[in-house]
């Protein structure tokens, strides 16, 4: 059975059994590895990408319910790491051992698209669910406040 979807503004039919997680259908069938398997049970966030522009966990999301909709990837971020969140990721120098910061940068992009000036608060909650097992929290608390900013002056 075969699928439509559209994968980082790329309109694509997947063979995929629909049942199948949406993560080793972005990895595997189109090969973008930049998405993460943790721990399969959307308790990590490092498998997260978005769904319509909201952020989902794909290792819980079935093939069935991306069929016809928007899915956005790591790799649509930018192509040369020049969106503000990725310029402020190296600024910081966030990542440690690296293995959550895909899914963390896309918690981050879904957190500015819908609220362009984050509290505190607003980043601990929109971030909760994206553990790193390095504790690069603070830093990327500071780059996301760091991205925002640069977002806002444009
Ligand atoms: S791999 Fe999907 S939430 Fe952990
Ligand atoms: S940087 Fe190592 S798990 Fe987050």
């Amino acid at each position: 059975m075969s699928t439509s979807l559209k994968i980082n503004g790329k309109t694509m039919t997947v063979k995929a059994e629909p049942d199948t997680p949406l993560l080793w259908v972005i990895r595997d069938e189109v090969g973008l590895t930049g998405t993460k398997f943790g721990c399969g049970m959307a308790l990590c966030g490092a498998c997260t990408v978005h769904l319509d522009g909201q952020p989902v966990r794909s290792c819980q999301t079935p093939l069935s319910a991306a069929a016809g909709k928007s899915v956005n990837t790591i790799e649509s971020l930018s192509r040369n790491n020049t969106h503000p969140l990725q310029k402020a990721w190296i600024a910081h120098d966030v990542p440690q051992c690296g293995y959550c910061q895909s899914g963390q940068l896309m918690s981050a992009a879904a957190l500015l698209k819908a609220n362009k000036n984050p509290s505190d608060a607003d980043i601990d909650a929109a971030m909760s669910g994206n553990i790193c097992r390095c504790g690069t929290y603070s830093r990327i608390k500071a780059a996301i406040k760091t991205a925002a900013a640069e977002m806002n002056k444009a």
